[in-house]
């Protein structure tokens, strides 16, 4: 029986094209890609499957992340990268060395390096983003690698480039210096003076070689470290202009499987970033700096289900499953949640990537020659469809409850993009039992019709998409939106992600 949903609360969302935060940067829209579990190795290059291409890329995997439209991609890690030295990832395959990996405790046959991993970013139009090693690595390794990738030949390392196959550089453009390097469980952690020191060495070797170059500092890795905050400040402090950015990680959790707590997570994504953005300024304003230091938050996601050694040490294996999450309806949520808060922080926030792309932590997995997408990857392709524009501060006036963890959220969680005739919303109902009735006043323009509209619900939080019922949680058309008189009123089902677009004066 249909359920009746007449005794509901309206919100009003105001949104004034006068109230502009900032030009969405597109690189918000980014992947992360490690060496790590079956994330490359039977994740993304598998020359074995019946879907391989003549470089080893799987084009079943590769026709789906296309469809994410991802603007750049990170590689080669996280805590991958920190011990990894890239020279072992070049050259004829059978000459590269097997090694002992040991950030996850497995096999690592270097099959897939940095010329591999250039060659999938251009096949897939991704902007290419490097990790250099300061945790068991050198500046001058890291300077190298610079060489490698951007210097026109005539010098050692750009010859070795064109004697790899490729005479024309890479143009890799934003290097980070070094992964998690705060975290006592990363390969060469130091404290924040020592990691400074050496994260200015490194930039500074780099954009010698390359002026062109962007570099992000490594930041806090979790609000609860002891350094948290303090480590950013004296990093920024003492790198200076040598870094353009600084790199945040969040990875939301629900231990107590409390769905109502869990989805008010945004609040504490919009404290962490308010949080980095204010470290920065009290930086800029300390040292009296014309550079402002932006945030890159190069790892966000949700993952809590596979913390434990079983899926984190890959004793001894190549390309053992580790850390692969199982996403449900409540997942696409918070992961459209982090997005949300993203573009309303379009100001400070201006590179992500979403940690991972495939089997690790990720949208879509693989098993043998099958592949499935999970329920996460529909809210980010509904998003990353829509990124062109002005991200337009919001005004959410509507019934509200008390999280235990996060305390006092809208039911709604919004955020709006402004791009040419157009308006992009995109809701969250939070309520997990009743429908939402949401007034969209475009104030001070007119909303003249919907151009497009799709949604996620389901009326169970943990329903997940298997490779036996691939379709459970999926994105489909949103027919529930009237337009008139310049306003537009949308119904949204309980436990939903939607995203309108309208076209508007
Ligand atoms: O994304 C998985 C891991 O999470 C990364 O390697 C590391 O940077 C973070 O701790």
């Amino acid at each position: 029986m249909a359920k009746d949903f007449s005794f509901m609360q309206k919100t009003r969302i105001i949104l004034d094209p006068a109230y502009t935060i900032a030009q969405v940067d597109s690189r918000i829209f980014g992947g992360f890609l490690e060496h790590l579990g079956r994330g490359v190795y039977g994740g993304v290059y598998h020359p074995q499957a019946s879907s391989a291409d003549e470089n080893g890329f799987r084009k079943d995997v590769l026709g789906a992340l296309h469809g994410l439209n991802l603007t750049a991609m990170r590689y080669p890690g996280g805590n991958f990268a920190s011990g990894y030295h890239w020279m072992n990832g070049i050259g004829p395959k059978d000459q590269r060395p097997t090694v002992r990996e040991l950030a996850w405790q497995s096999i690592e046959p270097n099959q897939f390096g940095t010329d591999e991993f250039i060659k999938m970013a251009h096949l897939m139009g991704w902007t290419p983003t490097i990790t250099v090693n300061l945790g068991t690595g050198t500046p001058e390794e890291a300077r190298n690698w610079v060489e490698y990738c951007n210097s026109p030949v005539g010098t050692r390392y750009a010859d070795l480039r064109a004697k790899n196959g490729s005479e024309d550089p890479y143009q890799v453009k934003l290097w980070f210096l070094g992964n998690e390097l705060d975290g006592p469980w990363q390969l060469g952690h130091v404290p924040a003076d020592r990691y400074a020191i050496l994260a200015q060495q490194a930039a500074k070797m780099m954009k010698d070689t390359d002026p062109s170059i962007e570099t992000i500092a490594c930041g806090s890795s979790t609000m609860s470290s002891p350094t948290y905050m303090e480590w950013d400040r004296t990093v920024l402090e003492y790198i200076g202009s040598y870094a353009d950015y600084v790199s945040l990680h969040r990875y939301i959790e629900n231990p107590n499987n409390d769905t109502a707590d869990y989805l008010a997570a945004t609040n504490s994504i919009d404290q962490r970033i308010e949080h980095m953005d204010a470290v920065c300024r009290i930086v800029q304003a300390k040292t009296c700096s014309k550079k402002r230091h932006f945030l890159c938050f190069d790892e966000w996601n949700v993952w809590y289900r596979t913390r434990s050694a079983e899926h984190t040490n890959g004793r001894g294996k190549f390309a053992p499953q580790l850390i692969e999450e199982h996403y449900n309806l409540e997942d696409t949520l918070v992961v459209a949640g982090f997005l949300n808060s993203f573009v309303r922080h379009a100001n400070s926030v201006k590179i992500a990537n979403i940690a991972q792309i495939v089997n690790v932590i990720a949208p879509i997995l693989t098993r043998g020659d099958q592949i499935l997408l999970q329920s996460i990857y529909y809210p980010f392709a509904m998003f990353s469809r829509r990124r062109d524009g002005i991200a337009i501060q919001p005004v959410v006036i509507g019934p509200a409850y008390d999280s235990p963890s996060y305390g006092r959220v809208n039911y709604i969680d919004t955020s709006a993009i402004l791009g040419n005739g157009v308006l992009h919303t995109f809701l969250i109902n939070r309520n997990l039992s009743e429908a939402a009735e949401v007034e969209i006043d475009h104030a001070g323009g007119k909303i003249e019709s919907v151009k497009s509209a799709e949604v996620i619900s389901g009326s169970d939080p943990t329903a997940s998409n298997t490779f036996e019922n691939p379709t459970t949680i999926c994105s489909g058309p949103l027919q529930t939106i009237k337009v008139s008189e310049g306003k537009a009123s949308v119904r949204l089902p309980p436990l939903s992600v939607a995203a309108v677009t309208f076209k508007v004066s």
